[in-house]
């Protein structure tokens, strides 16, 4: 959830540390701060607050450091002050450390620690490290580094500065993420690759237990027990220029209007010549002779996975759920060695839905990642892994993502049920030549902008707003409401329509917004049955549908945004945009912090 980077080179390290932070504002952006080894000193500027605040307030300082340490914190221990912003210092301020992740035995620690006459100034878990690292510190740090974290317990990625080591960071990882790079004359540690690109011209994904150091020469990895590490780096392949806005006045706005790319390039490489299902490396070490899915994910990739949970059915010959990943574990979910279960996460990264792959395949089950990061967690602990490739998202909220999500999990069902021997080639066909144009489709769906701008500052003063559908769309009503309430903080609920008169009827007043996903096919009479219910209430119905024309809907909604035509996976792709758009349309109007909305963190890495 932290943003952890560290430079040692030849330029100046501030303002390389300040750019990075801000490329990594996305993991946490509640406080701020760096340490730099200046004239031999290590010296240290933090803040509650973004790193724009940070950098406020070193306007102007000359520093000539040219190896220090930057941080941006998502708060787990310790509410977001100065006080507990990182870098964290040992009691004579030689040490500096920041950290991401918890240290879960962090209180005995201290306690010891205290009682060796340490002194703590902050409430954080991570201050712990420091005089950690202090107490054991005998003019080796990357050893007692090594002790140190020999002695936590938790999950962390770790960068450690000393005024007594100068040249040099040093680095260590259970857990969360962490990755080291070079590039002549400089080596960098960051907790994500973003932060480097133009900077580093090859990177290594770090393991867990793994620990080292970067100085001048590059960088250097061992094992706990000090084995030398050596692996083929990584090129930096992807461009600077995805991390920038591109003209757009958000990160989600960009990356909403890219989608029409994002789920092309996901599906691009599934298919041939966009019209053949290609053989999916992952799924050939498929034992046919499985008989469960369960999908697990958290947020919005279970919103994906839950759509796939409908699409499937109609595909594939044995029964697929979608679990909340963090209640996979408290579940006694029937899994066997004929279960197969598919982890679906952006991040790779997030630890409930890591958590429930582990449990999963202890329990013998199969598991495929479909993760749009390479080289995570979740990918590395699974059995095999599929791709999105929607490239960086950087908003907080997921979009782009998402419809990745429902792209890639859209075909894997056809290849499963390959695999299964239960596909209709001319069912799979007709799927195929749908995908074919949905990139299309997509730019068509993105016109209703303009609509959605107008209509965002109507519910601008909603205080909860009920995102209505039946079957695959579902889903995409929770994710609607998903999406609004967490950048625009207004209450909102998603529900299966025909659940409406069993409880939530009950909110529908005078003017309430009612969002109903009204696709033209079998449920549809149905739901224009639940608009009358909603109009004889005086609620406010916005139809999203793909038969904007039909009277009988122009009759019962006050607003229509229409959606392209289609059918099968295409369907829950093409109705999610009006509602990424209106939930983005309604936090501008309410000048609410779209790409870093309040308390969230774009990857989770805490239980
Ligand atoms: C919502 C959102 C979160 C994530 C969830 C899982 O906009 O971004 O709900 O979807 O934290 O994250 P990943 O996909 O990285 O596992």
């Amino acid at each position: 959830m932290c943003g952890i980077v560290g430079y040692v080179g030849s330029e100046l390290a501030a303002p390389f540390l300040l750019e990075s932070l801000k490329r990594l504002e996305y993991r946490g952006y509640d406080s701020a701060g760096i340490a730099l080894i200046e004239d031999g000193k290590l010296v240290r500027f933090r803040r509650a607050g973004k790193v724009r605040d940070l950098e406020h307030d070193l306007h102007g300082a000359a520093y000539s450091a040219t190896v220090g340490i930057g941080h941006t914190r998502w708060a787990t221990h310790g509410v977001p002050t100065d006080r507990n912003a990182h870098p964290h210092l040992d009691c004579h301020g030689r040490i500096a450390v920041i950290h991401n992740g918890i240290i879960e035995n962090h209180a005995v620690l201290r306690e010891r620690l205290e009682n060796d006459g340490h002194v703590f100034s902050s409430e954080t878990d991570t201050e712990v490290l420091a005089h950690l690292v202090e107490s054991l510190y005998d003019g080796d740090l990357l050893d007692a580094v090594r002790k140190a974290i020999g002695q936590a317990q938790g999950a962390f990625a770790v960068a450690i500065l000393s005024q007594d080591a100068p040249d040099r960071i040093v680095f260590a990882k259970r857990g969360s993420p962490l990755v080291v790079g070079r590039s002549e004359g400089a080596a960098y540690v960051s907790s994500d690759v973003p932060a480097l690109l133009g900077k580093a011209s090859e990177v290594q994904f770090l393991l867990d237990d793994e620990l080292g150091e970067i100085t001048l020469d590059g960088y250097r990895i061992l094992t706990l027990d000090g084995r030398p590490v050596h692996r083929a780096p990584h090129r930096v392949s992807a461009d600077p220029v995805a991390i920038q806005k591109g003209g757009y006045k958000h990160f989600m706005l960009k990356e909403i209007h890219e989608q029409a790319r994002s789920v092309g390039e996901t599906l691009r490489e599934k298919l041939d010549q966009g019209t053949r299902l290609l053989g999916m490396p992952a799924l050939e070490q498929v034992d046919p002779d499985f008989d469960h899915i369960y999908f697990v994910a958290c947020g919005t990739a279970h919103h994906a996975a839950k759509v796939a949970e409908y699409l499937w059915e109609s595909v594939l010959p044995v029964p697929a759920h979608a679990i909340i990943a963090s209640e996979f574990r408290l579940r006694n979910a029937h899994i066997t060695p004929r279960t197969l279960v598919i982890a679906v996460s952006q991040s790779g990264e997030t630890i409930d839905t890591l958590m429930a792959v582990r449990s999963a395949r202890s329990r013998g089950a199969h598991v495929i990642a479909l993760v749009n990061a390479e080289q995570s967690a979740i990918e590395r602990e699974s059995n095999a892994a599929v791709y999105t490739r929607a490239g960086i998202e950087i908003g907080v909220a997921a979009t782009k993502t998402f419809t990745a999500q429902i792209a890639a999990l859209g075909l894997i069902g056809l290849a499963l049920s390959r695999v299964k021997g239960a596909a209709s080639e001319a069912e799979s066909s007709r799927e195929l030549r749908e995908l074919a144009l949905l990139p299309g489709r997509i730019v068509e769906a993105l016109r209703v902008e303009d609509k959605v701008r107008t209509l965002a500052e109507r519910l601008r003063h909603a205080s909860d707003v009920l995102f209505l559908a039946r079957g695959a769309l579902f889903p995409i009503a929770l994710e609607g409401a998903l999406k609004l309430k967490e950048i625009s903080y207004i209450h909102a609920e998603g529900y299966p329509a025909g659940e409406m008169k069993h409880g939530p009827i009950a909110l529908i007043d005078e003017g309430t917004p009612v969002i109903m996903l009204a696709s033209r096919g079998p449920a549809y009479d149905k739901l224009l049955s639940n608009m009358e219910e909603v109009k004889a209430r005086k609620g406010f119905v916005i139809a999203v549908s793909d038969a904007p024309e039909d009277p009988n809907l122009v009759r019962l909604a006050d607003e229509i945004l229409p959606v392209p035509t289609s059918s099968g996976i295409s369907s829950p792709i093409l109705f999610t945009i009006p509602l990424q758009l209106l939930a983005y349309y309604v936090a501008v109007s309410l000048g609410t912090d779209v790409d870093q909305p309040r308390n969230l963190a774009k990857t989770v890495t805490v239980e």
